[in-house]
């Protein structure tokens, strides 16, 4: 496992943060109240052989919270999910848990956070991504839509796509020099190492639990067209970016170059993690493979130019643009033109489609969407943006070389087969919604974010006249390495809301459980965004029990923590100003996944779900969420209410 503990952040005034970089800040400013807890010291640590940044930034440690909070607080979020005697029974077991084992747990969770500046880093890595044993595919890695094009012709294909390399590279350059701004959230630092893990990382299959293999020094990407395999080194031999038109006549020469598709053999890639492990073992055994696939995993990242695949009809391209980052199309489309086990996939089908797919253990979307929004932002740079780069002295791409052999090929063709059917079973359908965006949310005086929740809460409830638990990521940057925390989005007032919706109900009554709930979710989210949510806080009780061998206490088993942990809405905001989003697929399979994008005056939200589960449908959810958002606008219309000053 190579990802550097080091902390490889700069605190940098934003008087010197180049200009490109500020797109960086927009959308992290957050205003949050104050929050008092222990602060990492600046640390002084041996800089990284490989890679040196002056590691200063001030930031929180995770502490372990104390225990009755956070279970009160679980007990709080059940009551919606639960029948009278399940939620009786929920609150039984949590106060045994409290007054019993709980605080053993709790002793020892306050012990490893004491000693280490973040408990939950390493354990949230394993357990969440290296761990898990599903395909990345579909299961973990989300796609991120760029703005849909047309190529005319080869050239224009070829040339786009040089630019976006072009872009990601400055982008890379941007954070090497340590220009990402430091934000702040209320007092407090938010943490950017996640800046520096997403270029030149890749995963490593191993039977039980991956590595990841981190190489920020690479010089090099690499083209995968029509499954093969090329290394184009991007920098002249003065280190020097090269210029859109150096990459672009080597892109056209990989592209009109070998017409026959190679053995797919990134598909293996798209496997279940101990299948691919295994195929991994017998494939780098086999002549000078070792070799090859280490030029791939250390490669800042790769580039698929795709075979065209049909759009039916210009309605259907965000349906396809998400089936070709997400898995590819299958066997039969770009799914072999791939290394999922990359951080980052650029990919750019000829037909127009592109996007990133982005392997999700070393960071979450943001840093991925705020790199999205910068390289499409350089696109329409003019011709002075290129200055500097290199024209000549820089080496040529070159194939790279790899062998099968027939048990490879065999399990080439099973791993085919597996992802045909994962593709063919997922239904995406993207809603992108024109009635309005954050601006009218915000004059509103209601949070966008928590809007979007309950109209997902409402759109479920409204359907299948049930409430979902609902999970949704609130970044935990204020701390040091922090991740992500749940808020659940289910809750009193959210169900309260959405049956006053479905029942007869004035408009007064409505409107007012509207922005009760709104007002509900945006204080849980708060409190998540400092760590004070419940699902982490609970993970890391046990996993306390699983490492010190002890009992996983009954409260584990409780109704009221297997229905509210069954999410089946798994929500996700990677906000973008472009017409672009980030899609990934469902987290349990009668659930749906739903990443959305809430610009200033539309909305996208990918919706997600499995074609073999009876109780799901993309296409009537997305019906249920566009009419849920029109009945909340009407809502509010009709109350007419103007907005109130301060909430
Ligand atoms: N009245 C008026 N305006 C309000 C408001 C209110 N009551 N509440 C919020 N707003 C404003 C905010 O000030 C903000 O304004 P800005 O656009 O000028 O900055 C805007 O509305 C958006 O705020 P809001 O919608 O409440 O939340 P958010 O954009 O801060 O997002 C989270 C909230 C939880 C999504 C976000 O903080 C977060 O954690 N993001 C990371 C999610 C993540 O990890 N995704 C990747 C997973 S792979």
């Amino acid at each position: 496992m190579v990802i550097s503990t080091s902390i490889n952040d700069q605190r940098q005034n934003t008087d010197d943060v180049s200009q490109e970089m500020q797109l960086l800040t927009r959308n992290l400013v957050l205003n949050l109240t104050k929050h008092a807890t222990k602060l990492a010291p600046v640390v002084s640590v041996t800089p990284n052989r490989n890679y040196c940044f002056k590691p200063t930034q001030r930031l929180l440690w995770f502490p372990a919270f104390p225990l009755e909070n956070t279970v009160n607080k679980f007990v709080n979020t059940t009551k919606p999910l639960l029948t009278d005697q399940e939620f009786a029974e929920t609150q039984k077991a949590s106060e045994a848990f409290v007054k019993g084992c709980g605080r053993e747990l709790q002793g020892l969770l306050e012990r490893a956070a004491d000693n280490s500046s973040n408990w939950l880093a390493e354990r949230w890595l394993k357990t969440a991504y290296l761990q898990y044993r599903d395909p990345v595919v579909v299961y973990s890695s989300p796609g991120m839509t760029f703005p849909h094009k047309i190529f005319c012709s080869d050239e224009e294909f070829t040339e786009y796509t040089a630019k976006v390399i072009f872009g990601m590279l400055k982008y890379k350059q941007s954070i090497d020099e340590n220009k990402v701004p430091v934000v702040k959230m209320g007092d407090n630092e938010l943490d950017n190492s996640q800046f520096y893990r997403v270029f030149g990382t890749c995963r490593i299959p191993r039977q039980g639990e991956d590595d990841l293999k981190f190489c920020p020094k690479s010089k090099h990407v690499v083209v995968i067209c029509r499954n093969h395999f090329y290394k184009l080194p991007v920098y002249s031999k003065e280190g020097k970016i090269l210029h859109p038109e150096v990459i672009r006549c080597q892109l056209l020469s990989i592209w009109n170059g070998e017409k026959a598709a190679g053995c797919p053999i990134g598909i293996l890639t798209s496997d279940h993690r101990d299948k691919w492990a295994k195929s991994y073992g017998l494939l780098k055994a086999i002549g000078n493979n070792k070799c090859s696939l280490e030029v791939i995993q250390s490669s800042m990242f790769t580039v698929s130019l795709d075979d065209s695949v049909p759009v039916d009809h210009p309605e259907t391209a965000n349906e396809v643009v998400s089936e070709q980052l997400i898995h590819g199309g299958g066997s039969k489309q770009n799914s072999g033109n791939r290394w999922f086990d990359k951080t980052i996939q650029v990919i750019v089908n000829r037909n127009g489609v592109n996007g990133f797919c982005y392997e999700h253990s070393p960071a979450e979307g943001q840093p991925i969407a705020l790199m999205d929004d910068f390289v499409v932002d350089t696109l329409n740079k003019e011709d002075s943006f290129y200055d500097g780069s290199a024209t000549d002295n820089y080496d040529g791409y070159e194939k790279i070389n790899i062998e099968t052999n027939p048990v490879v090929k065999k399990m080439v063709e099973m791993s085919g087969k597996n992802i045909d059917e994962l593709a063919q079973n997922l239904h995406l359908k993207v809603l992108h919604y024109k009635g309005f965006g954050k601006e009218f949310l915000k004059a509103q005086k209601l949070s966008p974010d928590s809007f979007c929740q309950m109209a997902m809460q409402y759109a479920f409830y409204k359907h299948y006249k049930t409430p979902a638990a609902q999970y949704e990521s609130a970044h935990l940057r204020i701390y040091h390495q922090g991740r992500t925390e749940t808020i659940r989005s289910c809750s009193n007032e959210s169900v309260a809301f959405a049956k006053a919706m479905v029942e007869k109900s004035d408009d007064a009554t409505r409107v007012k459980l509207l922005r009760e709930a709104v007002q509900g979710h945006q204080k849980y989210a708060k409190m998540a965004m400092q760590g004070q949510g419940v699902d982490r806080h609970l993970l890391g009780l046990k996993l306390m029990a699983l490492e010190n061998n002890l009992e996983v206490p009954a409260f584990f088993k409780s109704p009221g923590f297997v229905k509210s942990s069954q999410f089946r809405m798994s929500t996700s905001q990677v906000a973008s100003v472009n017409h672009a989003f980030m899609c990934y697929g469902p987290l349990v399979d009668n659930g749906y996944g739903c990443c959305y994008n809430p610009r200033k005056n539309d909305m996208f939200f990918a919706i997600s779900s499995w074609k073999s589960n009876s109780e799901t449908d993309s296409d009537k959810f997305h019906d249920s969420l566009k009419s849920a958002l029109d009945d909340m606008k009407e809502v509010l219309s009709k109350a007419g209410e103007k907005p109130k000053a301060k909430l």
